[in-house]
């Protein structure tokens, strides 16, 4: 049994300088891929309304959503820490939806930490998550489920009032008890600076060099969406063009009549056939 990644192990990253990759995943397969080829952590993003069920924001995501593709997640990952968020409206209206919510998705979906939104404003949350026992990594910069109040997806902390205010959420989640923190679409040299200023892990998206690990959605780094790339993100493959052709090759195929071959077909003895009064081989 291959030894499970804990929240130690990626403290203890950053002690020793080693950077720290994540990736988000939804299902079986990509998790079980992620996890062999050895990512330390798979976030169950909310970006799931998104890239996978096809809405244009996170807002409509609900726990039973997220417990769904957790639990595929966690059939697939066997060794790397599966971090599950929390969607929207799941953790703010109290403390004790936040408990029940943040309960549900290690109990029912198999998640060893979850993630929320917020700064300063949700550290006590935060912190009372952590005293159970439950691992939180917190999200501070361009955080999605407030995509309405930001006004579009853009980069935060530009400015000075802005800055500070990153800096101060960043040191009240740390010292709540997140255990990391993601930065998305932070300025690189504001990262740099939490990053320094904090001892436990950043993760980036969007946010330069200097975070202790980085974060990017599978379906953009597979180009799934040829259509729309990010600028934060790099294409490791062009899944997208790889999938049409293949679609249309199949389409062909079975239109054309090649397609299921002998080779993708089963036999049998067609004496069987000839007993029941029917004639084994089809005429051309
Ligand atoms: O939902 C998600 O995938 C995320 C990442 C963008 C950090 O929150």
């Amino acid at each position: 049994m291959a030894k499970k990644v804990t929240v130690r192990d990626i403290a203890e990253m950053k002690v020793r300088g080693e950077r720290i990759p994540m990736l988000t995943a939804y299902d079986y397969p990509s998790a079980r891929l992620a996890d062999e080829a050895g990512v330390p952590m798979i976030l169950v993003g909310d970006s799931l309304g998104m890239v996978v069920l096809g809405y244009d924001s996170t807002i409509p995501v609900t726990v039973e959503d997220m417990i769904h593709h957790i639990k595929a997640v966690a059939r697939g990952a066997r060794r790397s820490l599966i971090v599950g968020d929390l969607p929207f409206m799941s953790y703010q209206v109290d403390t004790s939806q936040a408990l029940h919510n943040a309960g549900r998705l290690l109990q029912e979906g198999g998640a060893h930490a979850v993630k929320l939104e917020g700064g300063e404003k949700v550290a006590e949350t935060v912190g009372r998550i952590a005293e159970c026992g439950i691992p939180v990594m917190s999200h501070i910069g361009l955080t999605p489920q407030s995509v309405n109040s930001f006004g579009g997806y853009r980069v935060q902390g530009k400015s000075k009032d802005e800055s500070a205010r990153l800096i101060r959420d960043a040191v009240a989640l740390e010292e709540a008890g997140a255990f990391a923190i993601v930065l998305e679409l932070v300025p690189a040299p504001l990262s740099r600076v939490i990053t320094q200023r904090l001892s436990i892990p950043t993760i980036g998206i969007g946010a330069g060099i200097h975070c202790d690990g980085q974060v990017q959605v599978l379906h953009d780094m597979l180009g799934l969406y040829a259509d729309f790339v990010p600028k934060h993100a790099r294409q490791y493959a062009r899944l997208a063009e790889i999938m049409s052709d293949a679609f249309t090759r199949y389409i062909a195929d079975v239109k054309d009549g090649s397609f299921p071959g002998e080779e993708e077909s089963f036999g049998m003895d067609e004496g069987i056939l000839e007993e029941l009064g029917y004639k084994a081989t089809i005429p051309e």
